[in-house]
């Protein structure tokens, strides 16, 4: 069994892609299991950098199978155009690329529908992508409303049953914001079945392929989108995503047990950072946490917003790494601390005076959380170009002894750059 997960214990964009890179070589099948064009992955390879929010990162490779399991929700529109995009850049996307015909599919009305929903929560806001994840998961959850891959190439059914779904969301839409323009079935319809016709090559039973691959001796690597604390069930609710992010996802989102995996990797920033709303008890609203969103280039992905950057939460992130039962750490953008005099960790919490170092099932209680900071000395030294633990300064290795101490789990991996070289391997 040599199959590896790499799951981030944060909020989210933890550089997992940049892992997932790496470790694809000793894979045959990268799977993504939930999520959908919410997610960014920014991978530089080959000197070129790829910025990828649904297709897998295994896709950059054309010998590595790229599956998007059931958990997946779709946008074929921006699937499409990021397929256009790798081929367009020389990179052939085939019959490589697997599709469930079990994942649900999002259209314009989720959209709407979220923009509608956010915008009337006023300061209270998710803060979402506005991709129309959370409204596509909740009709999926809601099934009356949900149209799957598969259901795309029942040309006369999907018809009928968007004709139906479409009128439901008009009035629906209407009654939450009068001026929303009404949707045409007709005209949906038609332009997803052109979509449906270009994504068919690609389009399987992925449960099944991922159970004979198993069966055939196959090496897979689960990439886990956003991160644990985002979990719909498990994270900061309701500023969380609508799907499982943590590792608890894996066997839903796949149809995989998690018991054919050998490795699961916790995926860490060397500090935290959060995009959108929600409590966040080691922000730093200074010339630190500026300096860290400058130096790390702490702005997303998908939507360009500036993340919200602080101290590393050891409370959160061991938590993290609890629910997701990751085996070891992978400590990324270390490199972005390296000019700072004194860097601090967040060892427990203190809440109406107790403190604790259990993480809060509440938002209004992690809200009200005062972090209790364990501060060690920077380094002040470029660790970019170094390629071994042991020519760490000694202030680096204490700082990244700290973290595996305070989680409980061996750190494996330290990037300290963007490229693949940038990477030092604790223990191979
Ligand atoms: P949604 O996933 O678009 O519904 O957004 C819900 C919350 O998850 C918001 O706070 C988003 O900023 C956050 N989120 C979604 N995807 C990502 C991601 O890939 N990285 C970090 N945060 C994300």
């Amino acid at each position: 069994m040599s199959s590896t997960a790499v799951i981030g214990l944060q909020w989210g964009d933890e550089a997992k892609g940049k892992i997932v890179d790496l470790l694809t070589d000793r894979h045959d099948v990268v799977v993504r299991y939930q999520g959908g064009n919410n997610a960014g992955h920014t991978v530089v390879f080959n000197g070129q950098t790829y910025k990828l929010s649904l297709l897998p990162v295994g896709t950059l490779r054309p010998s590595i199978t790229s599956v998007i399991a059931t958990g997946v929700v779709i946008n074929p529109q921006a699937l499409l155009s990021e397929i256009e995009q790798l081929r367009s850049r020389g990179i052939p996307v085939g019959e490589n690329l697997l599709i469930s015909d079990r994942a649900h599919v999002i259209f314009p009305y989720h959209i709407v529908e979220e923009a509608v929903l956010e915008d009337s929560r006023g300061v209270n806001a998710i803060g979402t992508t506005r991709r129309g994840i959370g409204t596509c998961y909740r009709d999926k959850a809601g099934r009356s409303h949900a149209i799957r891959i598969g259901d795309l190439y029942h040309p006369d059914t999907f018809r009928a049953r968007l004709e139906e779904i479409v009128g439901q969301k008009n009035i629906l839409l209407k009654a939450l914001a009068p001026k929303t323009q009404p949707l045409d079935a007709a005209k949906i319809a038609d332009e997803y079945l052109g979509y449906a016709a270009a994504l068919k090559v690609h389009v399987a039973d992925t449960t099944s392929y991922l159970h004979k691959a198993l069966a055939a001796g196959k090496r897979l690597l689960f990439e886990g989108a956003q991160g644990s604390l985002l979990d719909l069930d498990h994270g900061t609710f309701p500023y969380v995503t609508s799907s499982s992010s943590s590792g608890c996802g894996i066997h839903s989102g796949s149809g995989v047990p998690e018991r054919n995996i050998s490795r699961m990797i916790g995926v860490v920033k060397a500090y935290t950072t959060r995009v959108g709303g929600g409590p966040f008890p080691t922000e730093l609203n200074n010339e630190i946490g500026q300096h860290i969103r400058d130096v790390g280039r702490e702005y997303g992905t998908v939507t360009g917003r500036p993340r919200r950057c602080g101290w590393f939460d050891a409370v959160a992130a061991g938590y993290g790494a609890r629910i997701s039962g990751v085996d070891c750490l992978s400590i990324m953008l270390l490199d972005v601390l390296s000019q700072l005099d004194q860097i601090s960790i967040c060892t427990a919490y203190e809440i109406d005076g107790e403190r604790t170092t259990d993480f809060p099932s509440q938002v209004e209680d992690l809200a009200r959380a005062r972090p209790v900071y364990r501060t060690l000395p920077g380094w002040k030294r470029d660790v970019s170009t170094l390629r071994r633990l042991a020519d760490f300064p000694a202030e680096a290795r204490a700082y990244l002894d700290s973290l595996a101490e305070l989680i409980g789990k061996p750190v494996e991996i330290v990037s300290v750059g963007p490229d693949r070289e940038q990477t030092v391997f604790c223990k191979s």
